[in-house]
C-alpha cells in the first residue's frame, strides 16, 4: 500500500550542509516528499516528539541534541513507505548499518545518527500530526 512516513533531517546532517544529498538518496529510493519544513525545537517540543523513550538513560541527551540546531521535517510517500525508508536510513546501531544506507554514510554516532523515520504506521501518524496540519501535505 502507499504509504506516508515521517522523516526527519537532524541537527547534525544540517550542520553539515547534507540536506540535498540526503534528499537524493530519499528521490533514488523512489519515495515523495509531499511536505517539508525547517525547524528548531524547544526542549518541550524534542520531549514530546520523544515521549516514549523519556524512561531510556539517553532521553536527556537526545532532547538536547534535538535542540542543538535546526532541523528539517519531511512527509515522505510510496509504496511500503514506512520500511522502505527505514531500509533506507540503515539500523539505529551504525555498527550495523550496511554501507550505502544513510547512517552508515552519514551518522556520527548512536546519538547523532542524521535521521529519523517514523517505526511503524501508527508512529508514523502521530509524528506527521505532530509537525503538519493538512493543508501542508500535498499528495
Ligand atoms: P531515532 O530513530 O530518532 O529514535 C530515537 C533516537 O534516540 C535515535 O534515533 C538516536 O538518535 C537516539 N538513540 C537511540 N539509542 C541510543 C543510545 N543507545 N544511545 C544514544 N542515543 C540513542
Amino acid at each position: 500500500a502507499i504509504e506516508q512516513t515521517l522523516s526527519i533531517i537532524k541537527p547534525d546532517a544540517v550542520k553539515k550542509q547534507i540536506i540535498g544529498e540526503i534528499q537524493t538518496r530519499i528521490h533514488q529510493a523512489k519515495l515523495d516528499i509531499i511536505a517539508i519544513k525547517m525547524v528548531k525545537l524547544t526542549k518541550e517540543q524534542a520531549e514530546g516528539f520523544y515521549a516514549e523513550h523519556q524512561d531510556k538513560p539517553f532521553f536527556a541527551n537526545l532532547v538536547n541534541f534535538m535542540m542543538s540546531g535546526p532541523i528539517v521535517v519531511q512527509v515522505l510517500q510510496g509504496e511500503n513507505g514506512v520500511e522502505r525508508y527505514r531500509q533506507l536510513m540503515g539500523p539505529t546501531d551504525l555498527s550495523k548499518a550496511a554501507a550505502g544506507t544513510l547512517r552508515a554514510d552519514f551518522a556520527n554516532s548512536m546519538r547523532e545518527n542524521a535521521v529519523h523515520g517514523s517505526d511503524s504506521l501508527a508512529s508514523a501518524e502521530r509524528e506527521i500530526a505532530y509537525f503538519f496540519v493538512d493543508s501542508e501535505i500535498f499528495q
